[in-house]
């Protein structure tokens, strides 16, 4: 078999949360059996990639984001055995998995930091510098707090060792110290062990924060750039088809830095893109998403960026205005309990008021737009969210599988259950479910299963040029997507009302189309003109044929 070290290009990825995903042993709590008695599904869906939220040993005070032990599994999720299998039989489908590195900080409780901060421990000396301690809690103070809600300061006072340690997360979730060459070698190790046991890519969590200096936002520092530099050419060393993923949620930038010259990440999500597409819709207006573009620089040919909707965390507003964040927060989190530090804890369903036409849109974007597409377990079957459930546990509810108990996530009683299932007339798993999707062949999840076997029959999608079109109507996002096989032209409607497209107005005038969502049926159009429905879209191959 050649390998294809750029396989990520085509990749349609699948973020899932293992707690909340399938309950293998009944004892209310998702495992990674759960995931591979599900692999049929995630296969039939199209899913290449997927993309594992934290398993390894944790508190779960920060869903998983707070590690133990990085080179073992939680032990409610399974064992190292489970772990294996499940790459055994997601390869045997064709599949590839991802799970999380995470880099910037531990929990409290991992022994590292047991021993870091208690100078009686026996193995203080080792590990006394793992973690950045400090007398006072004045150094770096140009760093901003990313958890606004929950910390007043990235610096904790420690009782027991009598000094204060960084922290750019949660207070219980101290920052290694990348400035002792033990700490660097430890990660590499880390990764070396997850690649020895089969996974495919990897997601480095939050890479902006490895370093910090004084003087400075202590983000994206040439140090850290440095170390993932590193970790690529340790990784291209060891296993050249390994993709790394990094989250760096930052403006383009700098996150096109984390590419470097093609040697750092692979692929990196495009976290600007994603409000905007949500204020497009919002607006009736492309402005937001052509401005963005224009910041977005060109890739190196084997990167690529990742484009997500929803995921796991909060929709956050870092990366907009303050304008627009209050523009995003007074329309799509109107409820104070919707949003989330800088950011709002809704899931896509509920935020674009269930309503179909808008969520196929915006899936027509995301599975056509540039890059490759992230879904987030339980969109493809628009679940909804529970705002009344603490932190980001409201987007991260158990699949809903069919209409028996607990929506046949568990068979546990449900008040068994760390977090509930949605339960509530429009979203609630009786409604909602993956078994009732299946059966009926107008679903959404059918109809997003047919959309993925689209995409992926055009390499363009993955791997083509994009260039936008200027159509007068604001309302109108439009662009090519062009390879040396193909040339596909996408028009999507951010409008509610129906809207006339001038072909003349876009630079495509004169050339046969075939209508790829249908059949590649030919497109007649009246007087160069083509009527898009209210927030309608069409995927247009360009010929000659
Ligand atoms: C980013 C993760 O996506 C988020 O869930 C987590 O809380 C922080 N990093 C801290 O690890």
């Amino acid at each position: 078999m050649t390998v294809n070290n750029l396989w990520y290009k085509q990749a349609v990825i699948y973020e899932l949360n293992v707690r909340g995903f399938y309950d293998a042993n009944s004892d209310g709590v998702g495992d990674l059996a759960g995931v591979t008695a599900k692999l049929d599904y995630l296969q039939h869906l199209g899913v290449d990639l997927i993309w594992l939220l934290p398993i390894m040993k944790s508190p779960l005070r920060d869903g998983g984001y707070d590690v133990m032990d990085m080179q073992d599994i939680n032990p409610n999720f399974g064992t190292l055995d489970d772990f294996v299998t499940l790459v055994k039989e997601t390869h045997r489908r064709g599949m590839r998995i991802m799970v999380e590195l995470i880099p910037n900080h531990t929990s409290d409780q991992h022994p590292w930091f047991q021993a870091s901060h208690d100078p009686s421990h026996p193995e203080h000396e080792k590990y006394k510098d793992y973690y950045i301690w400090s007398d006072t809690d004045q150094m770096f103070s140009q760093a901003r707090i990313i958890f606004l809600d929950y910390e007043k300061s990235n610096w904790t006072f420690d009782p027991i060792r009598g000094q204060y340690y960084w922290h750019r997360f949660f207070h219980h979730q101290p920052d290694l110290n990348y400035d002792n060459p033990e700490v660097q070698r430890a990660m590499l190790r880390t990764v070396q062990f997850w690649i020895d046991l089969g996974v495919d890519a990897i997601r480095v969590d939050a890479p902006p924060y490895l370093f910090e200096r004084e003087g400075g936002s202590s983000e994206n520092l040439p140090e850290s750039h440095a170390y993932y530099k590193r970790l690529r050419s340790f990784v291209e060393a060891y296993s050249p088809e390994i993709m790394l993923l990094a989250e760096a949620n930052q403006w383009p930038e700098e996150t096109i830095k984390y590419f470097g010259e093609g040697d750092e990440f692979h692929m990196n999500f495009h976290f600007p893109l994603m409000p905007r597409l949500f204020m497009a819709l919002a607006k009736s207006d492309r402005t937001p998403i052509d401005k963005i573009l224009a910041r977005t620089p060109e890739l190196n040919k084997s990167c690529q960026w990742g484009i997500f909707l929803r995921n796991h965390d909060e929709l956050t507003l870092e990366m907009v205005t303050e304008d627009e964040r209050k523009f995003m927060w007074d329309f799509y989190a109107p409820e104070p309990e919707m949003r989330l530090n800088l950011g709002i804890r809704r899931r896509l369903a509920p935020l674009l008021d269930n309503d179909q036409r808008k969520i196929r849109l915006m899936h027509s974007l995301l599975l056509s737009f540039m890059g490759s597409p992230v879904l987030y377990y339980g969109d493809e079957i628009g679940m909804g969210d529970n705002i009344k459930l603490r932190d980001r546990d409201g987007v991260r509810t158990p699949m809903q599988w069919d209409d028996s108990i607990n929506g046949g996530f568990s068979d546990v009683e449900p008040q068994k259950l760390r977090i509930p299932v949605i339960d509530n007339e429009v979203y609630g798993y009786q409604k909602v479910n993956v078994k009732a999707q299946l059966a009926d062949p107008s679903s959404l999840l059918n109809w997003l299963k047919i959309m993925i076997v689209i995409r992926k029959q055009h390499s363009v999608f993955g791997e083509g040029t994009l260039t936008l079109c200027s159509p007068k109507k604001k309302s109108i996002l439009a662009y090519v997507r062009e390879n040396e096989l193909e040339k596909i032209l996408v028009i999507n409607n951010f409008s509610s009302k129906p809207q006339k497209i001038s072909f003349e107005e876009m630079g495509i005038d004169d050339v046969e189309l075939q209508d790829v969502l249908n059949l590649y049926q030919p497109v007649i159009l009246e007087g160069r003109e083509l009527e898009l429905e209210a927030y309608g879209f069409r995927w247009l191959k360009v010929g000659p044929f």
